[in-house]
């Protein structure tokens, strides 16, 4: 069942490239995003002049993620709710507003009822959800459903990157739908979106070089995941999946942040995992990650190619291969899932069924 993997988990950390082809590519048509076979009326991208996403945990930081994507790009406002925040305010929401609601089993309550409310605000709701006929699904008005295969580990990792990449195809059939990218722009769009494919499968190679990042990081009470941009968004989910399932208390930060409090914290040996992908911030993030050394953390660099020159400035460094900075989060997520993975493994706990959690939450 387990594939000859020792966890489900781990199973599903390198399904994520045949996820990601099962759900990306059923929506291409000559080379651009479609989805005429999931039924989706391009009227509610046309009527759209703001996004808002509703999901929670995992689901909810892939929203983030899409929403840096989407604002970068579309210049379309995004706004990402926590669920059970929204199910119990007054929703600056209306029938101009496209809802993503965005769930792997489809039946969290508290995206369920946020869902319900958003839909009495009059607003058209797309969810991305993983299982086939779930309440979500059903009482959605559109469903992009993502084909990652059943996701057996509690901490969600493969639904997680299709989760990205249905973002990153309703980005782009909005861009092409309001006229912001030409046929053209989509086709390389989309192309640069498979390309994440082979990045993964490149990027799982170096499973064994995150394996001795673990087995510093097992023997640390805390941790912190810090970044700028899009690397911001997806250390918010590095630091959760760490703490899920390792128990190492971990807090993201976006880098600029830290000196407004946090490097309080930063004392001798203590891990900072530093997401440096984005060149247009790279040497500010460069600075930062100085801040921290110089406070004598253990700093585990994570960028693309060979732009460090100087190697002072970290203790280890996994590079992911070298593409377009707004794809970046597929590899890099790859990279903080296995940083999860191999310390939970490390201290011997129990990866896949993690203490007080359960897969699928349906009670608030
Ligand atoms: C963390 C995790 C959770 C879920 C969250 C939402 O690894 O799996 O944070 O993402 O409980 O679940 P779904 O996506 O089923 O609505």
């Amino acid at each position: 069942q387990k594939g000859g993997f020792p966890h489900f988990m781990l199973k599903e950390i390198y399904e994520q490239p045949e996820s990601l082809r099962n759900t990306i590519t059923p929506r291409i048509v000559n080379s651009l995003p479609d989805f005429t076979e999931d039924g989706i009326d391009d009227e509610v991208f046309k009527n759209c002049e703001n996004i808002t996403v509703i999901a929670c945990g995992t689901a909810m930081h892939a929203g983030i993620v899409g929403k840096a994507m989407i604002e970068s790009e579309l210049r379309i406002p995004v706004n990402v709710e926590i669920a059970s925040e929204f199910r119990y305010k007054e929703p600056l929401i209306n029938e101009k507003t496209l809802v993503i609601v965005t769930s792997q089993s489809g039946e969290t309550i508290d995206t369920l009822e946020a869902m319900r409310l958003a839909k009495r605000c009059g607003s058209k709701v797309i969810s991305i959800v993983n299982v086939k006929g779930s309440t979500i699904a059903r009482e959605s008005d559109y469903v992009l459903y993502t084909h990652a295969g059943p996701e057996i580990a509690v901490a969600s990792t493969k639904a997680y990157s299709v989760q990205m990449a249905a973002m990153y195809l309703i980005g782009c059939r909005l861009g092409l739908v309001k006229g912001i990218y030409s046929e053209e722009q989509a086709k390389e769009f989309i192309s640069k979106l498979l390309g994440t494919i082979p990045v993964i499968e490149e990027t799982l190679l170096q499973a064994d070089e995150v394996k001795t990042v673990a087995n510093y990081i097992k023997m640390a009470p805390d941790a912190f995941f810090i970044g700028r941009g899009m690397d911001y968004t997806l250390s918010l989910e590095g630091a959760l999946k760490l703490k899920e399932i390792s128990y190492v208390h971990a807090e993201a930060y976006a880098a600029g942040e830290l000196k407004h409090g946090t490097i309080a914290l930063i004392t001798e040996n203590v891990p900072v995992i530093a997401l440096a992908t984005q060149p247009a911030v790279y040497e500010k993030m460069v600075s930062n990650i100085r801040e921290v050394k110089a406070r004598g953390a253990y700093v585990i660099l994570i960028s693309m190619g060979d732009e460090v020159t100087d190697t002072q400035i970290c203790d280890k460094h996994i590079r992911i291969p070298k593409q377009d900075s707004l794809f970046t989060v597929f590899a890099a997520a790859v990279i903080l899932q296995l940083i999860a993975y191999y310390t939970s493994d490390a201290k011997g706990l129990d990866v896949d069924k993690p203490r007080n959690l359960a897969k699928s939450v349906t009670v608030e």
